[in-house]
């Protein structure tokens, strides 16, 4: 049997811009708080930077070739925010947007379509330095910022996403450290997911505002597990899931926070001191589609004490997430396709009238260079055919997903783990920066030609 994917289906590559521009002090651009933090000592494995990354600035072109020859039908890139506004706010830097113009310009004279995201973690730094996130009024510069680049590209680029992953942006950056800023603080990480949220809810009406196209955002909803189905377990599991996932999904999609998500955060930080009348209607815009991150599952069961020390799991303290089961990837995370489907079905049905796409999708792999001077990564074709396969499943229980981004098209910094992870389509050589076609992407490529898996 083989299985057909629709001509409307769309198929991308996905990749965010601090991790391939490199050029961080070129054209004009600002630093974020990712320049900052890639350069504290012992923020970064091995002490990289995304100083130069995939030097993806300077070889635009030569990335937009090898998507072309790939064929794939649309490519999801993001805005650096400090390209358009090098202190985050006022008036635009051109050059940062003749940069991304320049972009869609190439990808539509190759016929590929533009996704365009928003924010995907380059807080300028001069926002953060007067309280970033956790500080209400970055919502409101983010709007301005996302009405300069719909302004500017509205008429090229049809489909828009406000932000990646606002779990990560919040509890990674805020709560855990382990991101940038590198705060600790679950009252701050909880004040800034729901400027977050608002920020998506006026950077939707400020697209709008400037460009008829298709909105909406990127969530990394973790596809969670309970250990047993014993009252202590699942009572653990849905308040991961209600401080986790519900707590953005929740208010982007219906206007409101759940009951259970406030009662679980508000004893951080009282909900009144920064939720304020009218802010669900702000964050619950009609949209046109989320965008899913799926790499994995997890299992979570009751904790038999309390969590002590930083964690990105705010409110979710007597929760404990069981050791990854193998296979895993580089990354140490499950390999588990049915936790796609299950991710897709379960959101489908909590918000039935959205469309569904998975914006990213991908491994990292050990990659080894062989004999023949090629990296032949079946290990990666065979976690991205599994997971194909699990999107179509989905789509044949009924779910209305319309497109799949894998990540990524090619090598590049991976946030805290800098390059030692490699989860490209291409390689990347960073001391040569020459791109080198894996297995995986001839793969991709075959698979576009047809759109239909064995
Ligand atoms: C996601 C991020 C993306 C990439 C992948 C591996 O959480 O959105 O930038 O790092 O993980």
């Amino acid at each position: 049997m083989s299985i057909e994917f629709g001509p409307d289906f769309v198929f991308g590559v996905a990749t965010a811009s601090y991790q391939i521009e490199g050029a961080v002090t070129e054209g004009g651009r600002g630093p974020s708080i990712w320049d900052t933090f890639s350069h504290t000592p012992g923020a970064i494995l091995n002490g990289d930077t995304g100083d130069v990354a995939c030097d993806h600035f300077h070889r635009v072109e030569e990335d937009l070739d090898i998507m072309a020859a790939m064929g794939v039908d649309s490519y999801r890139f993001s805005v650096a925010w400090p390209r358009i506004q090098p202190t985050g706010a006022g008036a635009p830097n051109q050059a940062g947007l003749d940069f991304y113009s320049r972009l869609a310009d190439g990808l539509l004279a190759r016929g590929i379509t533009p996704f365009a995201t928003l924010y995907h973690w380059d807080l300028p730094q001069a926002l953060q330095d007067k309280g970033g996130w956790p500080a209400r009024e970055v919502a409101y510069r983010f709007a301005d910022y996302a009405a300069i680049v719909a302004h500017a590209l509205g008429d090229r680029v049809p489909r828009w996403a406000t932000l990646n992953e606002p779990w990560c942006a919040a509890m990674l950056g805020y709560a855990s450290g382990e991101h940038a800023p590198g705060i600790r603080s679950p009252q701050a990480a909880v004040r800034a997911a729901h400027h977050l949220n608002l920020a998506h809810g006026l950077g939707v009406q400020a697209v709008r505002s400037e460009a008829a196209a298709s909105v909406g955002v990127v969530l990394n909803v973790h596809q969670l597990y309970p250990a047993s189905d014993s009252d202590a377990d699942l009572q653990a599991w849905q308040t991961a899931d209600a401080t986790g996932n519900w707590l953005y999904a929740d208010p982007i999609l219906t206007g409101r926070y759940d009951e259970a998500t406030v009662a679980a955060l508000n004893p951080i930080v009282a909900w009144d001191s920064f939720v304020e009348d009218g802010d669900g209607e702000l964050i619950g815009q009609d949209i046109d589609f989320v965008g899913l991150n799926y790499y994995s599952p997890s299992t979570v069961r009751a904790a038999a004490s309390p969590r002590s020390g930083a964690s990105p799991w705010v409110g979710a303290d007597r929760v404990e997430w069981l050791p990854a089961r193998p296979p895993v990837t580089e990354m140490g995370w499950t390999i588990e396709p049915q936790g796609l489907t299950d991710l897709l079905v379960r959101f489908h049905e909590r918000y039935p009238g959205i469309d569904l796409m998975v914006s990213e999708n991908g491994a990292a792999m050990p990659d080894r260079v062989d004999s023949d001077g090629r990296i032949h990564d079946q290990d990666r074709i065979d976690y991205l055919q599994g997971h194909l396969g699990a999107v179509q499943a989905a789509r044949s229980r009924g779910v209305p997903v319309t497109g799949y981004y894998l990540w990524s098209l090619m090598d590049n910094f991976e946030w805290a783990q800098g390059y030692s992870k490699r989860f490209g389509l291409i390689h990347v050589d960073y001391a040569t920066q020459a791109r080198s076609w894996k297995d995986s992407a001839t793969w991709y490529r075959q698979f576009l030609a047809t759109r239909t898996l064995p």
